[in-house]
């Protein structure tokens, strides 16, 4: 029988209006355009509106995304969106974007891997397709991380932004998605992660507690480690060489970081998207903001090698190297 594919036909993606500049934060908390520039790469994010959500732009990427596919959202057969902020409880924030899209019927969950999200949701997804379960898998990551930032706190407040983006995957006889590597490690939980919830129970303090805790040093160190042996292994999992790659699609958490993976594959930041400067860190939504931006602007084209990767809180770390 012949193999089945996963193929990316459209990418979508989705910021909030509200741009806030490094300056804006100068404004109200302890911190330098300088410092953030030269520590992370970030020179702007953009922050949600009051009442606007993770669903809201998520839907909006998606819409975008099966526009760019040609699909419609009734002929999809699943929906996997990575998000660690959804709307509310439950039902997940799937159900509710399924719901507006008018693609009811069709199984839909979210996936929460903290910022590995769209990558997990992604190889996730890329098993449904290959088992023949699914043929249209619509792939979302989305956040609103800034509605769990402290912005008293200087060390995370300037880091993370909010934004959303939407793949949709259709089995095809042509790659595709070659490999996806999916990895967790919770003995790192205290190194990143947000201690309040409904079972552990939520406190007095501002925003009932809700808030990130991030020891980033540490997180940084991990994260280049464990990104240098992920990349080997999904070249070995694709069975590719480095220098088959055409473009590294990274989680953009730091640009340090981005730059310290791209010399590990001996690949020049030419054939590195970056977009941690205008979107800043925003989780599950990184990647996929990152690809819809190559796609459009043109850099990424059909035919293409590209090698997705991210990590986040769990710890988590995932990838998958595809032909666009
Ligand atoms: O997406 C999930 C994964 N997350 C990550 O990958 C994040 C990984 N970590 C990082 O990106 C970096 O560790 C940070 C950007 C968070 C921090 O950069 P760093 O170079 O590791 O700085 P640091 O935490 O070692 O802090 C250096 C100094 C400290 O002052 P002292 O102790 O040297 O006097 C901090 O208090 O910078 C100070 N500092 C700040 N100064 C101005 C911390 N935050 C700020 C700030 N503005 N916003």
């Amino acid at each position: 029988m012949a193999q089945i594919y996963a193929r990316i036909t459209g990418t979508g993606s989705a910021l909030p209006e509200k741009v806030l500049t490094n300056a804006d934060l100068e404004q109200f908390v302890e911190t330098s355009d300088e410092w953030i520039r030269t520590r992370t790469g970030i020179r702007q994010r953009h922050v949600v509106a009051e009442g606007e959500t993770t669903g809201d732009l998520s839907y909006r990427a998606a819409q975008i995304a099966l526009e760019a596919a040609g699909v419609k959202a009734s002929e999809l057969d699943l929906i996997v969106l990575g998000t660690t902020t959804p709307d509310i409880i439950f039902p997940s924030t799937a159900c509710l974007v399924q719901h507006r899209l008018g693609a009811n019927g069709c199984a839909a969950f979210d996936v929460n891997a903290a910022c590995s999200g769209f990558v997990y949701a992604l190889g996730i997804a890329d098993k449904f397709i290959r088992s023949g379960h699914s043929k249209k898998v619509l792939v979302i990551g989305a956040e609103t991380l800034t509605r769990m930032v402290d912005w008293t706190e200087r060390e995370t407040c300037v880091l993370f932004g909010d934004g959303a983006g939407a793949v949709v995957l259709e089995a095809s006889s042509e790659p595709g998605i070659y490999a996806t590597c999916l990895h967790a490690d919770g003995a790192y939980k205290d190194l990143l992660y947000n201690p309040v919830g409904v079972s552990a129970g939520f406190n007095d303090e501002p925003n009932h507690g809700v808030r990130i805790h991030m020891s980033g040093r540490e997180v940084f160190k991990v994260a280049v480690k464990t990104l240098d042996s992920l990349v080997e292994e999904t070249l070995q999992a694709a069975g590719m060489e480095a220098s088959q790659i055409d473009w590294l699609i990274p989680h953009q958490a730091n640009l340090r970081i981005i730059e310290a993976t791209a010399k590990r594959l001996n690949m020049p930041m030419e054939q590195v998207i970056v977009t941690v400067d205008k979107h800043a860190n925003t989780s599950s939504g990184s990647v996929p903001l990152a690809l819809d931006y190559a796609v459009r602007s043109g850099k990424v084209q059909r035919g293409q090698n590209l090698l997705l990767e991210a990590f986040g809180g769990g710890f988590t770390w995932a990838s998958a190297l595809l032909r666009y």
